[in-house]
């Protein structure tokens, strides 16, 4: 069957075509079609996601967006060849949502087809299954699974002892992890979004501090006293320090890292960025012009998230005999977090990471969603008035 899928819940507008095949035993996907237009830009001067402004975007590159992707897909134009319209409908930003749902409404009436409303985080768990072109098939995969959710607004621990069948284990009980990265690296004067750059920025000192070979990561942890006075002695005396020396004096909290469960708290780590940078700027207004102040931040600022991230995850992994891990969302294109999950999966477990180009909001990873979901229901058909935008919907 040959599905459309529409992806509108924050700041990107996605929509593809599949076809697929093989029924739950072994579903196999060839994309057909994909295109998607990211906000970003439109977004980056307001330093984060401006609803209104989403809205405007999805309602206006959806029909753009479909004419390329019916294209792109060479099917018959004049015959409707398209089986069922997949579509986003939460959790995510609500009038973004709409716009998606009113489009796939509007389309199932006009082509006489059903539609399947998708859940974006189920996608982002289906995700690390898919490929963004060419054909594909899901493997059989071992339970218990376990998956790390990591985006701009969600991280969770969902436990999975069959398909489509969860259980979240943990989730933040404050900010998700992306938008942590995302409102440091304001803090600190990138651009949005910023995950990408804070990783950038801790790759580059990550690899100076290897380069001088003095373990910084180590001497982090074991710093005497790493304390901001000390660190601002060092700023003081001109900057004749080498970035290594800064990191020794920086050390931020890892929140809830010993909590007895899987929860996570992001909050109380951003404040501490808030007040170092604060304290750091009463000494010199300037401070973040030196970019190795700025590469000491986000190096301790991302192994501080990832620390906690992969301690959870290794936990929930221990006690519930996980066999596969999945890693998805936007935060799972952070290097160094890929790089750490990989030291505590054994040769037995299978760990999963989306390609690259899966990780952020997509809408292929909806299309394979939906034909999961059509099959569990088995073909029944929903309802299109009963489809309603779920900003807050849970797994
Ligand atoms: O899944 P996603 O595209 O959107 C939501 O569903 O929220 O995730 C976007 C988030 C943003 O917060 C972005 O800063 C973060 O993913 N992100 C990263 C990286 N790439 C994207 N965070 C850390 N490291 C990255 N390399
Ligand atoms: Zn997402």
């Amino acid at each position: 069957m040959k599905i459309l899928s529409i992806e509108t819940s924050c700041d990107e507008t996605s929509i593809s075509i599949l076809e697929c095949s093989g029924g739950l035993k072994k579903p196999s996907f060839k994309i057909l079609a994909n295109n998607l237009n990211s906000q970003i830009e439109i977004h980056a001067p307001f330093g984060g996601v401006f609803p209104a402004l989403a809205k405007r975007e999805h309602i206006k590159n959806l029909p753009i967006l479909l004419e390329q992707t019916l294209k792109d897909s060479n099917l018959n134009k004049k015959k409707n060849q398209i089986d069922l319209i997949a579509v986003t409908y939460g959790p995510g930003l609500e009038p973004a949502l709409w716009t998606g749902i009113v489009f796939a409404k509007e389309l199932a009436l006009k082509w006489n087809i059903p539609i399947i409303p998708v859940n974006h985080m189920e996608g982002h768990m289906l995700s690390a299954f898919g490929k963004s072109d060419g054909k594909f098939s899901i493997p059989k995969v071992e339970f218990p699974a376990l998956s790390l959710l990591v985006s701009g607004g969600h991280t969770e621990l969902v436990l999975a002892k069959e398909w489509m069948k969860y259980k979240i284990l943990g989730e933040t009980l404050d900010d998700a992890a992306g938008e942590a990265f995302d409102k440091v690296a304001r803090m600190l004067e990138l651009p949005y979004p910023g995950g990408p750059e804070i990783s950038r920025l801790a790759e580059e000192a990550r690899k100076s501090s290897k380069n001088l070979g003095r373990g910084v990561l180590k001497s982090i942890a074991q710093a005497d006293e790493p304390s901001i006075a000390n660190f601002q002695q060092k700023i003081m005396c001109g900057f004749q320090n080498t970035t290594n020396e800064i990191f020794n004096c920086i050390k931020l909290p890892r929140p809830m890292i010993h909590s007895k469960n899987f929860d996570f708290s992001f909050s109380g780590l951003k404040t501490a960025v808030l007040y170092l940078i604060r304290d750091l700027k009463k000494e010199n207004p300037n401070i973040l012009e030196n970019i190795d102040v700025k590469k000491a931040i986000a190096l301790e600022f991302e192994n501080a998230v990832i620390e906690t991230l992969v301690h959870k995850t290794k936990k929930a992994m221990e006690k519930y005999d996980i066999q596969t891990l999945i890693v998805a969302g936007g935060v799972s294109a952070n290097k160094h977090l890929y790089n750490e999950i990989k030291k505590i999966i054994s040769s037995k477990q299978k760990l999963l990471f989306p390609q690259k180009g899966l990780s952020t909001d997509n809408s292929i990873m909806i299309g394979i969603t939906g034909y999961f979901r059509f099959l569990k229901n088995k073909g029944k058909i929903i309802k299109a008035s009963s489809i309603k935008a779920q900003g807050g919907l849970k797994l």
